[in-house]
């Protein structure tokens, strides 16, 4: 099977696993659209009690890539930049997993056991669901974070987007679960807090989303050090150019587009567009209780990037 043909029928399998989903949540209520697992909130078509369960028998690899991300917080970027690096330049075929770890059935992880390395994770569960062998093994694990008020204005609109999530009749229902941590996934703050333990466990490297905007080169050139990858300039200017928001959003597989606002507006700011005064001022408060002079707090830049 050729390069295109094999592609084509990964890609073909990805729009029928959305069309499927989407069918099957179209049948269920808003409240059916999640389930609860341990105490946290998950879409309930795509994740089961079973597959966390059978999370464990993953057997992790020391050149596994897994990208950690709160939902909205620049996972298809990261997962593109990836891509570019390890197949467009080193021409190494990674074995990307286009759904999160915690999606699908329970034996997937066995198939996953037998795929070549280099292999490509993503997930958006909290450090503490991680399966532990990622740890044991000393994979490399690439977090991503975002400013807390334009994760949850994008997390809005995909909620209102995309089939298989419950939707919202207004910004303020929404903000009201973002707030209280009653969203799928769970609460942000508590995301970001339990990461803040163990960013210094060795492995871990940590990027924000607003700086991969400001200087894309040098973000990148963190992750090529991380992963032991050496670039020339000229394919740096190339893995930027195939990974621009505009890019990316011209190129989406028709998948990607079904699955809901994925490549949205792609900007810093555009909070101001729904949050009100009060509004605002709660995360202000939350941001001050929980992450406060944390370093991963400093790393979101939370003056610069949520203050009017
Ligand atoms: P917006 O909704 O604010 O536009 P995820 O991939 O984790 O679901 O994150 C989606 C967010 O990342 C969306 O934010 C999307 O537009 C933005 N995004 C996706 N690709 C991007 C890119 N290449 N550059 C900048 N932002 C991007």
């Amino acid at each position: 099977m050729s390069d295109s043909e094999e592609k084509k029928t990964k890609q073909e399998q990805f729009l029928e696993f959305i069309q499927k989903t989407a069918e099957q949540a179209s049948k269920l209520t808003p409240e059916e659209l999640k389930c609860n697992y341990k105490g946290t909130l998950y879409p309930s078509v795509l994740c089961s009690e079973a597959t966390f369960q059978s999370m464990g028998t993953l057997e992790a690899r020391d050149d596994d890539v897994l990208i950690a991300t709160y939902p909205k917080c620049g996972t298809n970027w990261t997962i593109q930049i990836l891509h570019e690096l390890l197949f467009g330049i080193h021409n190494k075929e990674p074995t990307l997993s286009q759904a999160m770890l915690e999606f699908g059935n329970p034996e997937k992880f066995q198939h996953v056991n037998q795929q070549p390395s280099p292999r490509v994770f993503c997930s958006h569960l909290s450090y503490e669901n991680i399966p532990r062998n990622f740890f044991e093994k000393k994979s490399k694990i690439l977090l991503i974070l975002r400013n807390p008020k334009d994760t949850a204005v994008s997390y809005f609109h995909f909620s209102n987007n995309n089939p298989v999530l419950p939707s919202y009749a207004s910004w303020d229902l929404f903000f009201e679960d973002y707030i209280t941590g009653k969203v799928l996934y769970g609460s942000y703050f508590d995301y970001l807090l339990e990461w803040e333990k163990h960013i210094d466990d060795g492995n871990i490297l940590v990027l924000a989303f607003e700086e991969m905007k400001k200087d894309f080169p040098a973000n990148l050139k963190k992750i090529c050090d991380f992963y032991g990858l050496s670039l020339t300039d000229e394919q740096i200017k190339m893995v930027h150019e195939k990974t621009t928001f505009t890019f990316m959003k011209d190129n989406a597989t028709i998948a990607k587009e079904k699955a809901g606002s994925v490549f949205r507006k792609g900007e810093v700011g555009d909070w101001k567009s729904l949050f009100t005064e009060e509004q605002s001022k709660e995360v202000d408060a939350k941001f001050e209780e929980y992450l406060a002079g944390t370093k991963l707090g400093e790393m979101i830049n939370y003056a610069k990037y949520c203050t009017y």
